[in-house]
């Protein structure tokens, strides 16, 4: 029994390394706990851009992809019954230069290949990683993050758009989504939804922003859910702002997953772990009393995976603490996900 057991109506989800999953005491954690896993790393560009192949191949318009690193999570979601949240296609983060770059060039100041010539690199890319991922794991993928972190408003974009160090923007602006999205419906099978995944999802002007990107997508029906990140501290948002944000989200008509949940935590007293099953608790009250969330997603299987810990600044966010022992909190998440 697990927290996957407590709902029938949600998928409980873990982002997932390999190296921890090779571990046992984590790869337990994720077989008896969760139902859905997401590559914390391995399904991003980053990963699955091959440049030395796309040489080889010699072609303008085509990257070769590669999912080694992808690998080892994936098969263990097939072998253990977990559905898989792929995680992400399009994003202006961990995502090679060359691959935007005339000859697929690695010099930093190689010049950019022309929006049409993009276009194609991105439809192929869309289809080529759709079709492998979907041919070689029949039925594991049930969302796709198609689109990242689009919105930006500390850019002062009257839209909100996110423009320094996007080169997405740059060759498309505002049509970069619309044509991520457009191709990710051409070739997702039936059955799979499509995401817009952002942080401080819950916060205004932002929430505004998301939603006037996503209401055409969504009268073209190319977009299905929002996927609200989650990274949250233990004082905020409010839960009546997160709360306000979901409703929104579920007006527009947008299925709702929870795909990045942790709270910063700086400290392992005993006072804080109790102020962190509080704020657990509340959250998930928040997130059942809903009725809304389809998936939630904790970004890390405990806390000795977590990207908020540094080497010199341990960080203590989730569920499982660094001997991968349950904490109060998980206790917390329990008894919310049984109401
Ligand atoms: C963003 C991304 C995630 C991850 C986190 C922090 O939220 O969507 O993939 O990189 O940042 O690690």
């Amino acid at each position: 029994m697990g927290l996957k057991d407590l709902r029938k109506d949600m998928l409980i989800g873990a982002a997932v390394s390999p190296f921890f999953l090779k571990d046992e005491k984590y790869a337990a954690i994720a077989r008896n706990e969760f139902s859905s896993l997401t590559c914390e790393n391995e399904m991003k560009p980053q990963h699955t851009l091959d440049r030395e192949k796309t040489l080889l191949c010699g072609t303008k318009n085509r990257a070769s992809l590669r999912f080694d690193a992808a690998q080892t999570a994936l098969s263990f979601a097939k072998e253990n019954g977990l559905k898989v949240r792929a995680h992400t296609l399009v994003w202006h983060n961990q995502t090679p230069r060359w691959f935007f770059a005339e000859d697929w060039s690695d010099q930093a100041d190689a010049p950019l290949v022309k929006p049409e010539l993009m276009l194609e690199r991105l439809e192929n890319y869309i289809r080529d990683e759709m079709d492998y991922i979907n041919t070689a794991y029949p039925s594991l993928v049930y969302a796709w993050d198609v689109y990242n972190e689009f919105i930006e408003p500390d850019n002062d974009h009257p839209k909100g758009f996110r423009l320094r160090k996007n080169l997405w923007y740059e060759l498309f602006g505002e049509e970069a989504p619309l044509y991520a999205f457009g191709f990710a419906r051409k070739y997702a099978f039936p059955g799979q939804k499509l995401f817009y995944n952002d942080y401080n999802e819950y916060e205004q002007p932002k929430r505004g922003f998301i939603l006037d990107l996503l209401s055409p997508l969504i009268a073209k029906g190319l977009v299905d859910g929002m996927g609200m990140q989650s990274h949250m501290l233990i004082d905020y948002p409010r839960m009546d702002a997160y709360r306000s944000a979901i409703n929104d989200y579920a007006s527009a008509g947008l299925s709702l997953h929870v795909t990045e949940l942790d709270i910063r935590s700086l400290d392992d007293s005993e006072g804080s772990r109790r102020a962190l099953a509080d704020r657990y608790g509340e959250i998930f009250e928040t997130i059942v009393g809903s009725g809304k969330i389809e998936s939630v997603t904790f970004w890390g299987l405990g806390d000795a995976q977590s990207w908020l810990s540094k080497p010199d600044a341990p960080a203590y966010p989730l569920l499982f603490d660094r001997e991968a022992r349950p904490k109060e909190a998980y206790y917390a998440v329990c008894e919310a996900l049984k109401k």
